[in-house]
């Protein structure tokens, strides 16, 4: 998920990845490393933290070459330490490799290759390539390097050097972006422009399944048939602030866009078709544990919270055990009821947020086994939970968070199916919920192509001083989400209600100036929620629905709908997510508010 960047040419090489290095910095990332070919043999430093740490380490003891690589890591497997740190070598230290991205079939490749006499030092997915490689070697780099993505199934873009094959780098990509810089004789590798954008505005963008070998001389784009294939050359002519966010105004932008690959990265490599069912291997619970659970408590604050609510309602309506979801700044000073029987669902993107953590601290006291389910490999709440699934969505910068609620409500689905699967929720089923996780990175990309309907709706609701959303069943925590993120960047006051409750109170707020967006896709409770809309209107409200089918019963109740594409109920959320982030950014954006960094808010609450 993180950086990749690499040289070779007449220059001194380390001065210029650290420099590369440090322009990735704004992604975001945990540790960081570097490789240089010294004449003698490959030589690394490793850093757990800040760039500035790596560059302090190479000063005290300076590394001098022409050609390296170096990286900027996001722990997806394995704690962020500096052993763990990018780029890994070979036992013989002749290798070195550094990757972004996910090998799914890791654990089986690393046992075979440890009963093959492999000896891994790091708990990353990322070593099996360095030993695949070794083990493949003969004389030349790139034949070794496509013999071993033979082999591995996920996402990766690599930069991999060797002192057997003195004088190139390979690269390649599949599923991770990587791209070649051409400069006066000389080459850069990098993930993004903004690395190498100093030097050279001259970039060969590798499509998915391409290698690029270089060295001083030139490069060469191969396939993994080791045919060579032609790649047109692009001008890069954006400013290097722009890049920086990858073209986008804002991080939070970034992030909403990002969603088709970040929820793909979360289902990767845990759907098993064949049983129909979710591998989690992070729960490290035995399948007679799962089953003695009695009860479920989810702890959160903010949008975690949120998708705790989802969660609660896809355990209880699927695996059939009883839900409680807690805000955890208030779970922690009650006398909760948790037993050793009890699981504990604890929902953090940065898994630090003080009041969660505290909240699983007494959770555990008190004997429950917890769950974390965290963004941040490595965090706290990561490190201290008994057990975890991984977001695997990538640095989330932008305070508001997105990106990261989507992977919520899909992680908790995946572990719904897996509980569900051992206790009532059939084959057949098991299929349903597959085939609708699988759709969904499409489906998002279907609503983000049409954000210009957003931004059309933003504009004419970016005076309002008041908003509602109200939704039920699966989509009354999606109104509450959809508030929030509107009061957290536009600073508009709004609340969300489930939609029928509307009627015991906020209903007497109605009138031709207030706003209430529906989310009201054609899910189980859909006709229930169009008498609420019925309500509304004969109040005069303005309503805003987010709808997924043409629907009689709502003809001329409208003032403007949005449709999204439909899935299973317990799905709707990840959709129906995704217009709110848009209206709500759209708006904060028009009335000129510092989305990334929304006044007295922070990113993670590290105080009570
Ligand atoms: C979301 O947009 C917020 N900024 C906030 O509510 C956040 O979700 C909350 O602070 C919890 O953070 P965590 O997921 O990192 O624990
Ligand atoms: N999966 C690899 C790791 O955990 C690479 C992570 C990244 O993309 O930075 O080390």
């Amino acid at each position: 998920m993180c950086g990749i960047v690499g040289y070779v040419g007449p220059r001194v090489v380390t001065p210029l990845l650290i420099e590369g290095l440090k322009r990735l910095e704004y992604r975001g990332y945990d540790s960081a490393g570097i490789a240089v070919m010294n004449g003698k043999g490959v030589e690394t430093r490793k850093v757990a933290g800040k760039i500035s740490r790596l560059e302090t380490v190479v000063k005290d003891s300076p590394l001098t070459g022409t050609l390296g690589i170096a990286h900027t890591r996001w722990a997806t497997h394995g704690a962020p330490n500096q052993v763990n740190a990018h780029p890994h070598l070979d036992e013989k230290h002749e290798i070195a490799v550094v990757h972004n991205g996910i090998i799914e079939n890791a654990s089986v490749l690393r046992r075979t290759l440890e009963e093959h006499g492999h000896v891994f030092t790091s708990d990353t997915d990322t070593e099996v390539l360095v030993h695949l490689i070794e083990a493949a070697f003969e004389d030349s780099l790139e034949d070794a390097v496509i013999d071993a993505l033979r082999q591995v199934e996920g996402a990766y873009g690599i930069a991999v050097v060797s002192s057997r094959d003195p004088n190139k780098i390979v690269a390649a990509r599949k599923g991770s972006p990587l791209l070649v810089g051409l400069g006066d004789g000389e080459y850069y590798v990098a993930s993004d422009a903004s690395a190498i954008l100093a030097h050279t505005r001259e970039v060969v963008y590798m499509h998915d399944g391409d290698l690029a070998v270089l060295d001083r001389h030139g490069y060469r784009i191969i396939d993994l048939n080791s045919t060579t294939l032609t790649r047109g050359v692009s001008k890069i002519d954006w400013d290097l602030a722009q890049i920086e966010r990858g073209g986008f105004a804002h991080f939070m932008l970034k992030e909403i866009f990002e969603q088709p690959q970040t929820v793909s990265s979360t289902i990767a490599g845990r759907l098993l078709l064949d049983q129909a069912t979710a591998k989690l291997s992070g729960t490290n619970l035995t399948e007679e544990e799962l089953l003695a659970i009695d009860n479920v408590v989810i702890t959160a604050c903010g949008t975690s919270w949120h998708s705790g609510l989802i969660g609660e309602h896809m355990l209880e309506e699927l695996a059939r055990i009883p839900v409680e979801v807690e805000y955890a700044s208030e779970f922690r000073y009650r006398n909760p009821i948790v037993t050793e029987r009890t699981l504990c669902i604890v929902i953090s993107q940065s898994g630090e947020t003080a009041d969660t953590l505290a909240a699983m601290r007494e959770a555990q006291r008190r004997g429950a086994r917890t769950l974390g389910i965290v963004n941040v490999v490595g965090s706290t709440i990561a490190r201290e939970a008994a057990a975890g699934i991984y977001l695997h969505a990538g640095p989330e910068i932008g305070v508001a968070s997105t990106k990261a609620f989507t992977s919520q409500v899909v992680a908790l689905a995946l572990l719904t199916l897996k509980l569900g699967r051992l206790r009532e929720v059939s084959a057949l089923r098991g299929t349903e919920i597959i085939e609708a996780l699988q759709a969904l990175p499409s489906q998002i990309q279907q609503i983000l192509d049409r954000h210009h309907e957003i931004e059309a709706l933003a504009e004419e609701f970016k005076r309002a001083q008041n908003f509602l959303y109200l939704g039920r069943g699966y989509n009354f925590p999606t109104a509450l989400e959809g508030a929030l993120k509107l009061k957290e960047i536009s600073y508009i006051h709004a609340e969300g209600y489930p939609a029928a409750e509307m009627k015991h109170g906020p209903i007497a707020l109605i009138d031709e100036l207030m706003p209430v967006v529906f989310i009201a896709p054609h899910d189980s409770v859909f006709d229930k929620v169009a008498s609420n809309v019925q309500e509304v209107k004969a109040r005069n409200g303005r309503v805003i629905a987010i709808t997924s089918r043409e629907e009689p019963s709502l003809a001329g109740k409208i003032d403007y709908e949005f449709r999204i594409p439909e899935t299973i109920d317990m799905l709707t959320p990840v959709l129906a997510a995704i217009p709110l982030q848009l209206l709500a950014y759209y708006i904060a954006v028009k009335r000129g508010s510092n989305v990334d960094q929304p006044r007295n808010l922070a990113k993670s609450v590290t105080v009570e």
